[in-house]
């Protein structure tokens, strides 16, 4: 049987190269974002098996748009989200503060909500989403990103517990990864231990088959977050970041 999975931040980074890991397996993928030509060029890699929505997910119009595009594929086995933005705000600038919450929050729950909807009517499904290590403890130099990915994280949580609680069989993957390259972090900081979109890819793509709940990316930074939890806050808001 084709399985059918939606993406929805597939145009770039992580989203594209998880795109292009399913497609190779043999899934039907119906992948969406804001940048079209992008989308295409993704699509022209198997015409047959990929279609195309843009959407923005920070606009009320987006579960709409992800409900079309489940008709267009025929139905949906898995929802993948890895649209996100994050930048580093060490000064505070309102406009870049709403903007990530509007998208890793607000756009986040709509989406998710939409997926999580669709799976409890249709009786199953799996919804994956990438957050990231930055939830784990508040960062200072991006307090934005840092609290949406603890809110994505504690949401996908509370989610499986309700599905759990309502014998739905919605499965739920909690992405984690640390620094990865892609264009999120385009500035010129010297971000340490930097992975490749495509091995992430590759481990994300393991992590849903094998139906992990939580997976940090990579072992370094299992490591690392398992440290960072242990510190106390009287020590972590002295330290510099
Ligand atoms: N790179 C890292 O170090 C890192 C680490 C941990 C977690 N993450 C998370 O991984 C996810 C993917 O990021 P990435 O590193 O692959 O960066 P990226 O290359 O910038 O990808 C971001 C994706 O999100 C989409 N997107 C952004 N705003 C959107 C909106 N309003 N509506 C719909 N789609 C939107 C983008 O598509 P359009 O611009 O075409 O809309 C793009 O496809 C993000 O959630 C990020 O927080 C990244």
């Amino acid at each position: 049987m084709n399985r059918k999975a939606i993406i929805v931040g597939a145009s770039s980074g992580i989203g594209l190269e998880v795109a292009k890991l399913l497609l190779a397996d043999g899934w039907h993928l119906g992948v969406a974002a804001r940048r079209e030509e992008l989308l295409l060029e993704l699509k022209e890699k198997a015409p047959e098996r990929v279609e195309v929505m843009t959407l923005d997910v920070t606009m009320p119009d987006a579960g709409e748009r992800l409900h079309s595009l489940i008709e267009r594929l025929g139905g949906m086995d898995l929802y993948f989200h890895a649209s996100g933005i994050g930048k580093q705000n060490r000064t505070l600038e309102e406009g870049i503060e709403l903007r990530t919450m509007e998208t890793n929050a607000v756009g986040f729950t709509r989406m998710i909500g939409e997926a999580y909807r669709y799976f409890a009517e249709r009786g199953a499904g799996h919804i994956a989403a990438i957050t990231s290590i930055a939830g784990t403890k508040g960062l200072g130099p991006a307090p934005a990103y840092s609290a949406t990915k603890a809110l994505q994280a504690t949401y996908l949580q509370s989610l499986e517990q309700q599905a759990l609680q309502r014998g739905l069989k919605i499965r739920f993957t909690d992405i984690r990864p640390g620094f990865v390259d892609t264009a999120l972090l385009n500035d010129s900081f010297p971000y340490p231990m930097l992975m490749r979109p495509e091995s992430v890819a590759r481990d994300i793509v393991r992590s849903i088959y094998r139906h992990r709940h939580v997976r940090v990316i990579d072992w370094r930074y299992r490591i690392l977050t398992f440290f960072w939890r242990l510190i106390p806050r009287w020590i972590w808001r002295r330290m510099k970041l």
